[in-house]
């Protein structure tokens, strides 16, 4: 029988039964508005509160300090455009780096239209920002660093806890900067504590963690400001105008519980699953790289490039036989450039080109890795076979 293994579980995940059901009753009889004053709003206003103390709780933050946004994208952008639209007297320089998601840099490339000043930090070979490198881009106009805790496509953790005590410090000084960190791929995955961190914001999205697209999170500091993006409603206490999406918001809340009561549990599995899969890829699989540090990383994560073959060829390869992964690259939009993450580790053409996220998942099993170890060294090899740059290696 055609088998099928899903390993893009870092651009979305199922959705969890126990999150659906949570969801359901707001589908369906529950369908109040939660800003109603009757019954059937009280209602609605009940499952959004107990929404925000879960999703509170999983973070270590107060349940006041979350707004309900439509993704990671949206607490980004909130986030970002929010922080420096409300404190743009003290400054107009941001700091960042190059691995971040599209909905950062985009948006802070949209900035530095409208007059900002960025500075996009490297992260090296081991696709990690230096602390040393963020102290040194940290001028007097510097309002706002938003690093992200863990890389999308590489899985890299970044030094987070460092960057919070050193906007702590300079705050002490009475500088005004801030900290924010787009969290989408590390909750659930590590452990994220806004107070460890020390970060001022902190994005969430919930489907990367087994609840539905379109909902996710921005933490907000207490007494930090920001510039409402969504306006026309007084929801979310004035931070995010629109009427809440409750059945997503319960669905989101109810993740973020069991992300944060199986942590440790399913980041062991995953972690398990994953180095299953590296041990043993490199034995049945010549020139392969793996990208990015391979001790400060999510557990689910893992980035190769394959010499001589295109990301891309590989990835429909492996979709014909059943098995999903994704190339990080910016095919998504229509282009063919190599994925700007893989190349800001300096690696070249043909490695960036060449190279494939494979994320692992709580439905994953030892058998999917299995299978993934069986079809993939065929599909190199028939690849490689075909590769001009390949027959020349070989001669
Ligand atoms: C690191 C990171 N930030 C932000 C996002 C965007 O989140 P959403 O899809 O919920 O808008 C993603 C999604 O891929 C992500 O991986």
């Amino acid at each position: 029988m055609f088998r099928r293994v899903y390993l893009d579980n870092s651009a979305t995940t199922p959705i969890d039964k126990e999150v659906f059901e949570a969801m359901l009753p707001f589908l369906n009889e529950k369908f109040g508005n939660a800003s109603s004053i009757h019954f059937f709003g009280q209602e609605a206003r009940a499952a959004v509160d107990r929404a925000r103390h879960q999703v509170a709780e999983t973070v270590n933050a107060r349940p006041n300090e979350i707004v309900f946004t439509s993704g990671g994208t949206e607490a980004n952008n909130l986030a970002i455009r929010g922080l420096v639209e409300a404190n743009d007297k003290y400054g107009k320089h941001i700091i960042t780096s190059e691995i971040e998601h599209s909905a950062v840099k985009e948006v802070c490339a949209d900035l530095e239209k409208r007059g900002y000043e960025v500075t996009y930090l490297p992260v090296y070979e081991d696709g990690i920002v230096k602390l040393e490198d963020i102290k040194n881009a940290i001028r007097e106009d510097t309002i706002l660093i938003s690093i992200m805790t863990a890389n999308n496509e590489i899985g890299t953790i970044q030094p987070v806890e460092e960057i919070g005590k050193l906007v702590r410090d300079l705050r002490e000084t009475s500088k005004k900067i801030w900290f924010h960190t787009d969290a989408v791929q590390a909750v659930g995955k590590i452990k994220v504590d806004v107070e460890e961190i020390g970060c001022d914001l902190l994005s969430i999205s919930g489907h990367k963690i087994y609840a539905p697209k379109g909902v996710g999170a921005l933490y907000v500091r207490r007494g930090v400001r920001l510039h409402k993006q969504n306006i026309g409603g007084h929801q979310e206490r004035e931070r995010r105008g629109g009427t809440e999406n409750v059945p997503f918001i319960a669905a989101f809340g109810k993740a973020c519980e069991i992300a944060k009561n199986k942590l440790s549990k399913n980041a062991e599995n995953l972690q398990i699953l994953r180095d299953k899969f590296e041990s043993e890829v490199g034995e049945k699989i010549a020139h392969l790289v793996f990208n990015g540090n391979r001790e400060k990383r999510l557990p689910h994560i893992s980035n190769l490039s394959f010499r001589f073959i295109e990301g891309e060829g590989l990835l429909i390869n492996l979709d014909m036989n059943g098995i999903a992964v994704s190339t990080g690259s910016a095919c998504s939009s229509g282009s063919l450039e190599p994925s700007p993450v893989i190349r800001a580790l300096g690696r070249n053409d043909e490695l960036a080109r060449g190279a494939i996220r494979f994320s692992f998942g709580n439905e994953n099993s030892a058998e999917d890795v299995e299978y993934l170890l069986e079809v993939l060294p065929k599909a190199v090899e028939n690849l490689r076979k075909l590769s001009p740059s390949f027959q020349n290696f070989k001669q």
